[in-house]
């Protein structure tokens, strides 16, 4: 018998290749929801990255579909009640971007810090602004760290090597399993108080959906730095905007949004924030990783075994 998986968003070849050793596949980005509603009942699996929204109404019309894979950690696109109502098991690739991602925190930490950015645009544009871009060293500062799982820990070394003194906060994770690494673990209100630069590293859920908001931005060190290389909504942005353009916040460094892409939103406008695309997981490594990853696991549930990620 042979199985048609459809590939919904780009996928790095890697992955592709393993599919097609085992299964027929089609590669179809951008389909509207109407489109892949009419057409996703021929297929037996679907791979997704954070593009395609898996909305109740495809998975309803998918009725040959084994199995939905996410080819990176979130899978707060999938409506995963609706696939589990179906029978359909769900799986991501929750370690193979997690590196990816931490560089690109660091990185977005060290820019942040020293205007790199905007020193950058502004030389292209002729000028040579030497004091207007006056920055602080991280070496000495303390680094508040919300979500102290794969990502945060990673982040939490390289902040470390960079002489910077590591707090975090993690109701999921024992306090032994910070001191372990040289890191204090307290509440996030604690955190909030004592932190010189805070990073968001938790899912978008109930309990983290803006989190970071208007009352716990006035809890926090004036000048401090919030980055959010995670998920858009964990920071309230209208919060965030005022924030920075009273100058409680010092400046912000945003890879995620609420609404994504951000067309409209007045952060953008901001000089003291910088921003990427949703570039986290964007290195060549980690789309070979994630795709072979959801391949191997696509493959053992159309064969009659069980997706292996977290
Ligand atoms: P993870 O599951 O390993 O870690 C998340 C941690 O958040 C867990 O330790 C969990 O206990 C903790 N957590 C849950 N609820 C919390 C709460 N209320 N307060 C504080 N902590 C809480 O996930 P990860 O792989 O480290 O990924 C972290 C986030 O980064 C996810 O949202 C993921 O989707 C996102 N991500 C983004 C990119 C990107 O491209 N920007 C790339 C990879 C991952
Ligand atoms: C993830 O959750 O893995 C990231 O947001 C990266 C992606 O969307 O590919």
């Amino acid at each position: 018998m042979s199985f048609k998986v459809l590939v919904s968003d780009p996928l790095a070849e890697e992955g592709i290749a393993i599919l097609k050793g085992f299964c027929d596949v089609d590669e179809k980005a951008d389909l509207s929801e109407d489109e892949l509603v009419k057409i996703i009942g021929q297929y037996d699996a679907l791979i997704v990255r954070s593009g395609t929204q898996v909305t109740a109404r495809i998975i309803e019309a998918a009725d040959k579909m084994k199995y939905i894979g996410r080819a990176g950690v979130g899978v707060d696109n999938i409506d995963c009640d609706a696939a589990t109502k179906k029978g359909i098991i769900v799986s991501n690739a929750p370690e193979g971007n997690t590196l990816a991602a931490t560089e690109h925190t660091v990185a977005m930490m060290m820019a942040l810090a020293r205007n790199i950015p905007q020193a950058s645009a502004s030389l292209k544009k002729g000028e040579w602004k030497r004091s207007k871009f006056m920055g602080n060293e991280m070496n000495g500062k303390t680094l508040g760290v919300v979500g102290f799982g794969r990502i945060g820990r990673e982040v939490a070394k390289r902040a470390q090597a960079l002489q910077m003194t590591v707090i975090a906060y993690d109701p999921f994770i024992p306090a032994e399993v910070g001191a372990a690494m040289g890191v204090e673990m307290m509440s996030v209100a604690e955190l909030f108080t004592k932190a010189d630069v805070i990073t968001v590293h938790t899912p978008l859920i109930p309990s983290t959906t803006h989190m970071v908001n208007k009352d716990s931005i006035a809890t926090m060190r004036d000048g401090v730095r919030i980055i959010n290389c995670a998920r858009g909504g964990i920071i309230d942005e209208a919060a965030l905007y005022d924030a920075v353009v009273s100058g409680k916040v010092a400046g912000a460094a945003l890879d995620v949004f609420e609404e994504e892409p951000p067309t409209s939103s007045p952060l953008l406008t901001l000089d003291k924030v910088i921003v990427t695309p949703h570039l986290g997981a964007s290195t060549v490594e980690a789309q070979k990783n994630v795709a072979i990853s959801v391949a191997q696991q696509c493959i053992e549930v159309l064969k009659g075994g069980s997706a292996k990620s977290a």
